[in-house]
């Protein structure tokens, strides 16, 4: 990251990453640690003082779910990280499974020099994994679809977008999910995470969107994307299989914590979707 007092999309995924390794025994992510470095760490100071103290614990358990999940379906053998930033699933799970990490471009270039540089000094083990950088901005589907086609070859799998949709507007959101149905098959997942509408009144909310919008670089704005339930309820082709939270998910892998501030929570949902044709 270069020094400058604004934050860029790309950027946030180092943030994330010092959240998960806070809490190595919660997240399972031993790994994410490697991606530490002092400007982030002065964005999280900034962020834990003005926005929430409750992130890095709820970044924890958010990888944790898909860490279980993924252990848990066996029949899994294409992952799919949409905006995988610096997430480190790859080296936590089984190594018979295939990747795919798709974001863009200045993440998918730093992220495959640096996993290269630490598999081939031992710090990470060997992995199958495909590295595609795409705007989801753009015009992306044509190639994206060749390129995962050529991977998957319609092998049972998991989409995972974590920590993006908050990033997209609604008409790239849906064009999104219309191109996920484009790739898989039934029998396939998807596990998106997303802020409820209902946040949009909360105090702490309006200090994220407050603090995104104050460290975004001029003439640059933070979409700040809420979703309704109703959109995962009717997607077409899929069904809503599972429904977590914050609390549920806090209740499931750390049911002695106490959350000391639960009006400074950033309640995020997991859904996961089934493709049913
Ligand atoms: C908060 S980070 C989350 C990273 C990772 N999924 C995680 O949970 O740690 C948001 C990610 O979304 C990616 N992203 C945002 N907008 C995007 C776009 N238009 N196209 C592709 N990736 C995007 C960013 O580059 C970044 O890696």
């Amino acid at each position: 990251m270069q020094d400058k007092d604004w934050i860029e999309v790309h950027e946030t995924a180092f943030v994330t990453s010092m959240y998960r390794a806070s809490n190595e025994g919660l997240s399972k992510d031993t790994y994410a640690k490697l991606w530490s470095n002092p400007k982030t760490y002065k964005w999280i100071e900034g962020f834990l003082e003005h926005v929430s103290e409750e992130e890095p614990y709820a970044h924890c358990l958010r990888n944790r779910y898909f860490y279980e999940f993924v252990k848990a379906n066996n029949n899994i053998e294409v992952v799919i990280n949409f905006g995988c930033g610096f997430s480190m699933y790859p080296f936590l799970l089984d190594d018979h499974l295939i990747h795919i990490e798709i974001d863009l471009p200045n993440i998918i270039e730093h992220k495959k020099a640096k996993v290269n540089d630490w598999t081939a000094s031992g710090d990470l083990p060997k992995r199958n994994i495909h590295y595609i950088s795409s705007d989801f901005s753009s015009r992306y589907e044509g190639e994206l679809l060749r390129k995962i086609h050529s991977i998957t070859n319609h092998k049972r799998s998991l989409i995972i977008l974590e920590g993006v949709l908050f990033f997209l507007n609604m008409e790239q959101t849906k064009r999104l999910f219309r191109f996920f149905n484009a790739i898989q098959t039934k029998g396939d997942y998807i596990g998106s995470v997303s802020f409820q509408d209902s946040i949009r009144t909360t105090e702490v909310f309006e200090r994220l969107v407050n603090f995104f919008q104050d460290k975004t670089e001029e003439n640059r704005e933070f979409i700040c994307q809420t979703l309704p339930d109703s959109f995962y309820e009717t997607i077409s082709d899929y069904n809503l299989i599972e429904h977590q939270d914050y609390y549920s998910l806090s209740k499931a892998y750390a049911p002695n914590k106490i959350t000391k501030k639960p009006k400074d929570v950033l309640n995020e949902h997991v859904y996961i979707l089934r493709k049913i044709e």
